[in-house]
């Protein structure tokens, strides 16, 4: 399938909002993709399809990994809506014929995860930085993802870390992951 074919797909499923926030993080995958030196048509399609589940209910969510056996972890039976993640990758792998790399960073797309591709680190930075976001340091992370963008995502993660324990909201073990793991080789890069 091409990607107009997936992005009629995509269109479908989700309201003008969530398909024009789609349609930002592709052309932001694809900026990213070209700054990276990745494959611009990967990153443009898993931008368009990343939220496909998104606006599902929590109900249907929890259906669709029951019965695919994606595995449900505690953070998500508590909040399903993380799910749409792990199923928009599946329906990828599945019905679109999304390569691996694809596959996995679509389903790190919300919370990061330890040795992310590129592919994920792109998607992970874009779904943050389109065109349709407003907030406090966009245009800095904005900034640092065109020089640095391990760096764009430690940040990142940082801001959204803190504002989970503003609302008293549980940190999946996978950002605290990802964001020891990018500490630890700057770290490491530093001392060199
Ligand atoms: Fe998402
Ligand atoms: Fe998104």
């Amino acid at each position: 399938m091409n990607f107009e074919e997936i992005e009629a797909i995509v269109k479908k499923q989700l309201s003008e909002n969530r398909f024009f926030h789609s349609k930002c993080v592709a052309k932001r995958c694809e900026e990213l993709a070209e700054k990276y030196g990745v494959d611009k048509q990967k990153a443009k399609l898993i931008g368009i399809e990343h939220d496909i589940a998104k606006e599902w209910s929590e109900e249907k969510k929890i259906k669709y990994a029951e019965t695919n056996q994606l595995p449900i972890d505690e953070i998500e039976r508590q909040q399903p809506g993380l799910l749409h993640a792990k199923i928009g990758a599946h329906i990828g792998k599945m019905e679109f014929g999304f390569t691996e790399d694809m596959v996995e960073a679509i389903s790190a797309h919300t919370t990061g995860k330890k040795n992310m591709n590129i592919l994920a680190k792109i998607l992970f930075i874009a779904d943050a930085t389109g065109d349709d976001r407003t907030w406090e340091d966009l245009e800095e992370v904005r900034k640092i993802a065109n020089e640095d963008i391990d760096k764009a995502i430690l940040y990142l993660l940082n801001v959204e870390i803190k504002d989970r324990i503003n609302k008293d909201k549980a940190i999946h073990i996978n950002s605290i992951l990802a964001r020891n793991e990018l500490l630890f080789n700057r770290k490491l890069a530093n001392e060199k």
